[in-house]
């Protein structure tokens, strides 16, 4: 599928999609969507230890912000991307994260994410180890492995099948006891096939240019 670099309203860089006209991020703004969603209500429920899973490594700038957090507040991460589809080399070098987070002393960990090989564990530092795994989510089979889940797919709209009880059903048995997932979404029917697993659901208020977004928590 073809992809396009573009601009969002907060300066940041995302990825639209032309032919399913869908982007990676918000178009209000990437990183504001970021740390709203995932760091905001996500991580910054956790304290020392935190094992994090991704759905949809995508660019790469969940996981950059995670690990620039990470080295603020004394975090050790263990992060686990998928990703079926992953950016090109080109498409990379195009993206401004590195610039739009002031993170210029941070560039070669930002490459370093990417160059990472697939499937292994890669030690970004002392305190941050990411496995990039290259697979479908419906193939996620980890068990009572994770402490925060950010569920970053496409929407609903045009990937209907990954919003559903079968794939929350794989998220549940991911987690922890306690573990969270997080992601933009605030649909009803998603909600719904959230609860059906078994997740508490909240509502909170949304990224700028969306009214609300879910957090589940497994019990
Ligand atoms: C909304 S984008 C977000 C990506 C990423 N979180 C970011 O910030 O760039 C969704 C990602 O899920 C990936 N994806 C879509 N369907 C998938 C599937 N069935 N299995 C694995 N990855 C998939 C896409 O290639 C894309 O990278």
């Amino acid at each position: 599928m073809e992809r396009k670099i573009f601009i969002t309203e907060d300066g940041s860089t995302s990825i639209h999609l032309p032919e399913i006209d869908e982007q990676y991020h918000s178009k209000h703004g990437a990183i504001q969507e970021a740390y709203h969603v995932f760091i905001k209500y996500g991580l910054d429920l956790f304290k020392d230890e935190v094992e994090i899973l991704e759905i949809g490594f995508g660019t790469g700038l969940n996981c950059f912000i995670t690990y620039l957090e990470s080295l603020k507040r004394n975090l050790t991460i263990d992060y686990t991307g998928v990703e079926a589809y992953p950016v090109l080399t080109d498409e990379i070098k195009q993206l401004n994260y590195v610039t739009e987070l002031n993170a210029k002393a941070h560039q070669q960990i930002f490459n370093k994410l990417h160059q990472s090989e697939w499937e292994k564990e890669i030690i970004i530092n002392d305190d941050f180890k990411l496995k990039k795994q290259k697979k479908d989510f419906k193939n996620i089979n980890d068990k009572n492995t994770y402490n925060l889940i950010y569920f970053d797919a496409f929407g609903a709209k045009v990937q209907p099948e990954l919003w559903t009880e079968d794939i929350f059903e794989l998220m549940y048995e991911a987690l922890q006891k306690n573990g969270v997932l997080v992601t933009y979404s605030a649909k009803g029917s998603v909600r719904r096939a959230m609860q059906a697993v078994g997740f508490t659901v909240e509502r909170l208020p949304g990224p700028k240019g969306k009214r609300e977004m879910l957090r589940a928590r497994k019990n």
